[in-house]
């Protein structure tokens, strides 16, 4: 056999063998094209192959080489023609390449702002000490943040540097402002509730002050009411301590120093034992008869406890933040550690 016939079957094979790998539309076809064409057995190369020995013993190495070529060329086109495979995924195509060591992609899922989720907890705890949460609004009259509570007109905590008053409501002859303590919610829910009476609010109060690492216009706070038969101080110890054993630990102490809040009487500050310290926890006391007096009750039958604590100041310690503003920035960074 002439060597330029050999070498003309060679390039028809490779044109053929292409062209055929190319048709291929899944991996069966592809797979029914490779052992058509390279078939160890009975495969069309296999077959031009053995064409060589007629080939005139001079040419041989001519023909050697470009067979070695064309079979390098044919596996190269197999092998696109299988690449195209895996990528398109097309059905039944050869196992996708797939690396489940990998780490994922973690999905983006929001979180609780801190002062929501100590709330949550605050509501967790108080609940499980049969407190039930109540509401009530943050813009408020004078009577429901001032005068049933026992604070009278000439009252220094009602100067208008110390609150928010609303200019519009003023022009109407109401006086309205944001509330400054949740106290308010004491005088709500007794007005339109008979005793007994066991209930926690937690909501936002307003205080025109200057922002710094422990004062902010805006923040939180907890407010307790029970009232019953035969209330004592004892019981507010006895349900302030329980509290602050299962938000702070089993070894945390609480501590009562007299006070004055003018709706209680007596009245006292709290505070709780944080590492070898006492901290303030808040103010508490018995309800003074002239607030039950206020929203109808007789002060003969019921008393009561109340108190009120910082919810920011019960997050920082717990957390260690060290500065209220940061709970307000809302920088993510910040947050995310929550
Ligand atoms: N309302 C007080 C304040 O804003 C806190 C407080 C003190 C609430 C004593 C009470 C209480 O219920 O009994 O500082």
């Amino acid at each position: 056999m002439a060597l330029a016939e050999f070498l003309e079957q060679l390039n028809q094979l490779a044109a053929e063998a292409t062209a055929l790998f190319d048709a291929a539309d899944d991996a069966e076809q592809l797979e029914a094209a490779r052992v058509e064409i390279l078939g160890a057995k009975s495969g069309r190369f296999k077959a031009t192959q053995k064409l060589m020995g007629a080939v005139d013993g001079s040419d041989r190495p001519a023909a050697g080489k470009r067979l070695n070529e064309v079979k390098s060329e044919i596996e190269a086109s197999f092998k696109t023609a299988q690449d195209r495979m895996t990528s398109g995924g097309s059905a039944g195509g050869a196992p996708v390449q797939f690396d489940p060591t990998l780490p994922g992609l973690k999905p983006q899922i929001g979180r609780l702002h801190p002062i929501t989720q100590t709330i949550e907890e605050l509501m967790d705890i108080m609940g499980r000490l049969g407190f039930t949460a109540a509401d009530g609004p943050e813009i408020e009259d004078e009577r429901h943040n001032f005068e049933a509570l026992n604070i009278p007109r000439e009252h220094p905590a009602r100067d208008p540097l110390d609150n928010f008053y609303l200019s519009t409501a003023q022009k109407q002859h109401e006086v309205l402002l944001l509330r400054s303590q949740t106290s308010t919610v004491q005088i709500r829910v007794m007005e339109s509730t008979p005793p007994p009476i066991r209930i926690i609010s937690l909501g936002r109060v307003y205080r025109p002050d200057t922002a710094d690492a422990t004062h902010y216009p805006m923040f939180h706070q907890m407010e307790g009411l029970l009232i019953d038969r035969h209330v004592t101080m004892a019981d507010l110890k006895s349900v302030l301590r329980l509290f602050a054993r299962s938000y702070l630990g089993a070894d945390v102490h609480i501590r009562f120093r007299p006070s004055f809040f003018p709706f209680t009487e007596p009245s006292v500050e709290a505070d709780f034992s944080w590492n070898q310290g006492w901290v303030e926890f808040g103010g508490a006391g018995m309800v003074d008869p002239n607030v039950l007096r206020a929203v109808g009750y007789d002060p003969e039958e019921v008393t009561g406890f109340a108190f009120g604590l910082g919810v920011e100041r019960l997050c920082m310690r717990r957390h260690g933040i060290t500065d209220i503003r940061e709970i307000y920035k809302n920088d993510v960074r910040f947050l995310q550690q929550f």
